[in-house]
């Protein structure tokens, strides 16, 4: 290493990180190796995006074949046989009513997509007066100027203020410590809290809304499970004003919730829904964006030799991207990854909620193999404690992250339950020892 790197790191403490580098060089399977020789356990499966382990058999060799039979080609008015393939797999995959696919490159990518589906959708229907967009406080939608107007997390939108997209208004979030800390799963009160959705059309008329957009449940800001009812009532309040519904499942799409998407899981079927991360196992950078039929045949129209919509990436589909994701969908199926993951969700929730007594713990939050434990702030420095307990994790050879003082976990989603164990251990540890 130089002595003054030049890589600028994201979402990075950045001068604190060069004084003491966490550079890991190898992975397989459950573990990482660091530049250092330590070896640890990925307790967060890469970043939410690795379900199956690093380096799968199966998606390595489909990369390896795909990159020496076409490496890339043309993505505009040409395409190739592997985002075909793909789209169909995705379509299969997705909830019955949901059957195109429009790829992208990450998460952000996906959720600006569909927020310009969206708007594209309402106006070619004449109802082009419908530009406002819903979003969510504490929602993270990726960093690109729509997801971060439509996102809910003030350190990501403080600095960017003035160049936030007009026209976007927050539900409220759904966390509200002195009615459901410690739930397991869902928790009870919270329902009422949809209505805020109600009070937005009654402010601006819903006919002037296009979109809302929600993740099923928060990951980024510390894992916010939805309250019993609450994505159900969202549904009919969109339904009842004619606003699309967009799921931003970058998290929770593929099996973070024990189904193929958070909408089965919840049995609410959004009309868009945004992918990226687990599409590929996050071997290669590809997000993609489902959509109802009836969004996409709403701009099949006017002449057939026009562009229908003005929008698209280089990568859009990239074949080897394609390729991995074809092997990871495969993957799943094989190994039956999605029933895993829901079996693995009690013994995960049993075992994080034994860290309820540990210093500092101010609640425990738990959804399929998401998870969230939140500590108290140390006086005035938020988020410092938290920061402290990754690194304390780190040390003792497992990686976790935090959000601020929330420490989130995302197990694989064929972890052993001692590896489970060894997660809930090292932090319970770092916890007994921690200022
Ligand atoms: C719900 C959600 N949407 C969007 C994104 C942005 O994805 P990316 O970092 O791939 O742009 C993320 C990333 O964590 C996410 O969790």
């Amino acid at each position: 290493m130089t002595e003054n790197p030049a890589f600028w790191l994201p979402f990075t403490a950045n001068r604190a990180f060069w004084k003491s580098p966490r550079v890991i060089t190898q992975a397989k399977g459950h573990h990482y190796l660091t530049d250092q020789g330590q070896e640890l356990l990925d307790g967060f499966s890469g970043l939410w995006t690795t379900g199956l382990g690093h380096c799968h058999p199966k998606i390595v060799a489909a990369i390896q074949s795909q990159v020496s039979e076409l490496d890339f080609c043309m993505s505009f008015q040409v395409t190739n046989n592997k985002a075909i393939e793909l789209a169909d797999r995705l379509a299969e995959l997705a909830p019955a009513s949901i059957n195109r696919v429009f790829f992208t490159n990450s998460g952000s990518e996906s959720v600006d997509t569909a927020l310009k589906i969206a708007l594209a959708y309402h106006r070619a229907r004449g109802e082009g007066q419908r530009t406002r967009l819903i979003g969510r406080e504490r929602g993270y939608h990726g960093v690109n100027f729509g997801g971060m107007s439509v996102g809910g997390m003030m350190p990501n939108r403080k600095t960017f203020s003035a160049a936030m997209l007009p026209g976007v208004d927050h539900l409220r979030h759904t966390h509200e410590l002195s009615q459901m800390a410690f739930s397991q799963g869902q928790p009870e009160w919270g329902l009422e809290l949809a209505e805020d959705l109600e009070r937005l059309c009654r402010l601006h008329d819903g006919s002037n809304i296009a979109a809302v957009i929600i993740e099923p449940v928060s990951g980024s800001s510390g894992v916010l499970v939805p309250p019993q009812g609450y994505l159900q009532r969202i549904r009919e309040i969109c339904d009842q004003y004619g606003i699309l519904l967009i799921f931003d499942e970058v998290i929770t799409a593929f099996g973070r919730t024990g189904a193929a998407f958070a909408a089965e899981r919840f049995a609410v079927t959004p009309d868009i829904i945004t992918t990226a991360k687990g599409l590929t196992n996050g071997v290669l950078p590809m997000g993609a964006v489902l959509v109802k039929d009836e969004v996409y045949q709403a701009l099949m129209h006017g002449p057939e030799e026009m562009i229908e919509l003005f929008h698209g990436y280089t990568y859009s589909g990239h074949p080897v991207c394609a390729a991995a994701g074809l092997a990871t969908l495969e993957a799943y199926a094989e190994e039956h990854t999605f029933a895993q993951s829901r079996q693995l969700e009690p013994i995960f929730e049993r075992l994080l909620h034994s860290l309820r007594d540990c210093p500092h713990v101010i609640d425990i939050r738990n959804f399929g193999l998401m998870g969230g434990v939140e500590l108290a702030p140390r006086d005035g420095k938020v988020g410092v404690r938290g920061f402290a307990a990754f690194l304390d994790c780190f040390k003792q050879g497992v990686v976790i992250r935090n959000s601020g003082d929330t420490l989130s976990f995302s197990p694989f989603l064929n972890s052993t339950e001692t590896e489970l164990e060894q997660i809930v251990e090292t932090v319970r540890t770092a916890l007994l020892r921690l200022a």
